[in-house]
């Protein structure tokens, strides 16, 4: 398919649960103690184990640590909710006048939060992203299942954990793969049933360092499979990531991105002067500012078709933010609660670099919140 508009996956979500061949049994990387800690999310692992022995960190910094969170801002209404157990708190992790928390190491690379909140947004945007692309984990038309997997930037974890392990009660989805999650937060869960599936905090713009004790010391893993999905807003360069995939990966392997189009659409132009879509051009300015292409998705296919010789496809789903037909009504929904209830996290930094004060940015937010909902106005963003 060549950058087709493909809304057929809208009407069948769940649909596309993988049936895939087994392979040979994880594979275990070695927690070497070279250039990198890989943190095992294996029984009994202690989730901050590794992290004072990575040679990144970074201790709390002048922004303040999450033990000592100011006490004069206001509290965000986001922030406050009821603790699941399946959120982790970072805890190098640095706050600003939001009142929100974000990662410490490499602290001011990446302007989303880490905390609670963001990570219930993330878990809510995986159910969402799923809906919209068909139910499918991965879409790359690979024949076996991919030995070593890489997920760029993988947030919860939640696809790479769903990806490795279980995505119905007793079926194994991709036991022969062996799935490694970077992000610069380690807010992954150590779930005890998860055994083929590990998180390291690093850097996706640096070098990629990861061994086994198959490759030894003197080789680096070589992945059949790197996933990148919601990424468009992480890197300063796009393109090192991208060529640090290509560099890591082995003959016949596959890279998929999979993101959001910010511009807001509409098939009547009625979003044309909405506040969504005046939330968005502000957002987007502000991150131009630092240099930032927020719609950097519209490159991807043009990248990889530059960086390789290999075939590329592409395929596009709208993701409705109102609530149209009965079919879209609960993608609608998701997407609408993951902008209004997200925006104020996600957009504060950005908002600041475009020039808003703090208060002009409570309204601006306000006024999404109140107007985003409206279905008339028919507004979906392609995934
Ligand atoms: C919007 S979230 C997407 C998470 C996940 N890929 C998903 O789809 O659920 C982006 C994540 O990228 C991480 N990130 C940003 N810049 C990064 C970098 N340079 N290296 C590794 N992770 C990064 C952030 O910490 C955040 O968890």
């Amino acid at each position: 398919m060549d950058s087709t508009t493909d809304t057929s996956t809208i009407d069948q979500p769940g649909d596309g649960a993988k049936e895939a061949p087994l392979l040979s049994p994880p594979i275990a990387a070695a927690k070497v103690a070279s250039e990198r800690t890989i943190d095992g999310a294996a029984a009994g692992d202690d989730p901050d184990r590794g992290r004072s022995k990575d040679r990144h960190s970074m201790s709390s910094s002048h922004s303040g640590s999450i033990h000592s969170q100011p006490t004069s801002i206001l509290m965000p209404a986001e922030v406050p909710r009821e603790p699941t157990g399946s959120t982790i708190i970072e805890p190098d992790s640095v706050f600003d006048d939001s009142g929100r928390s974000f990662h410490g190491y490499k602290e001011g690379k990446y302007f989303l939060p880490n905390d609670a909140a963001e990570q219930d947004r993330l878990d809510l945007q995986h159910a969402m992203l799923m809906m919209a692309t068909g139910g499918k984990l991965a879409h790359a038309p690979m024949d076996h299942d991919p030995e070593y997997v890489m997920d760029v930037a993988t947030g919860t974890g939640i696809w790479a954990i769903q990806f490795g392990t279980v995505t119905r009660p007793a079926a194994q989805e991709h036991p022969g793969s062996h799935v490694i999650g970077t992000d610069l937060s380690k807010i992954q869960p150590a779930l005890p049933m998860v055994q083929n599936c590990e998180f390291v905090k690093d850097d996706a713009e640096e070098e990629w360092l990861y061994r086994t004790p198959e490759t030894g010391s003197a080789g680096k893993v070589l992945f059949d499979y790197v996933h990148l999905r919601m990424v468009f807003t992480c890197f300063a360069d796009n393109l090192v990531v991208m060529r640090h995939a290509f560099d890591n990966m082995r003959p016949g392997g596959w890279i998929e991105y999979c993101d959001l189009y910010i511009d807001p659409l509409s098939r009547t132009g009625r979003h044309e002067g909405s506040t969504v879509q005046k939330f968005w051009a502000t957002f987007r300015k502000g991150m131009s500012k630092i240099g930032r292409d927020m719609l950097c998705p519209r490159n991807y296919k043009a990248w990889l078709a530059e960086s390789s010789t290999s075939k590329s496809k592409s395929t596009t789903a709208p993701s409705p933010t109102g609530r149209r037909t009965p079919s879209q009504k609960r993608l609608g929904q998701y997407a609408l609660v993951n902008l209004t209830e997200g925006a104020r996290g996600f957009s504060w930094k950005a908002l600041g670099f475009a020039g808003l004060s703090a208060d002009e940015k409570e309204t601006l937010i306000a006024e999404l919140r109140r107007d985003a909902g409206d279905p008339s106005l028919e507004i979906f963003h392609p995934v």
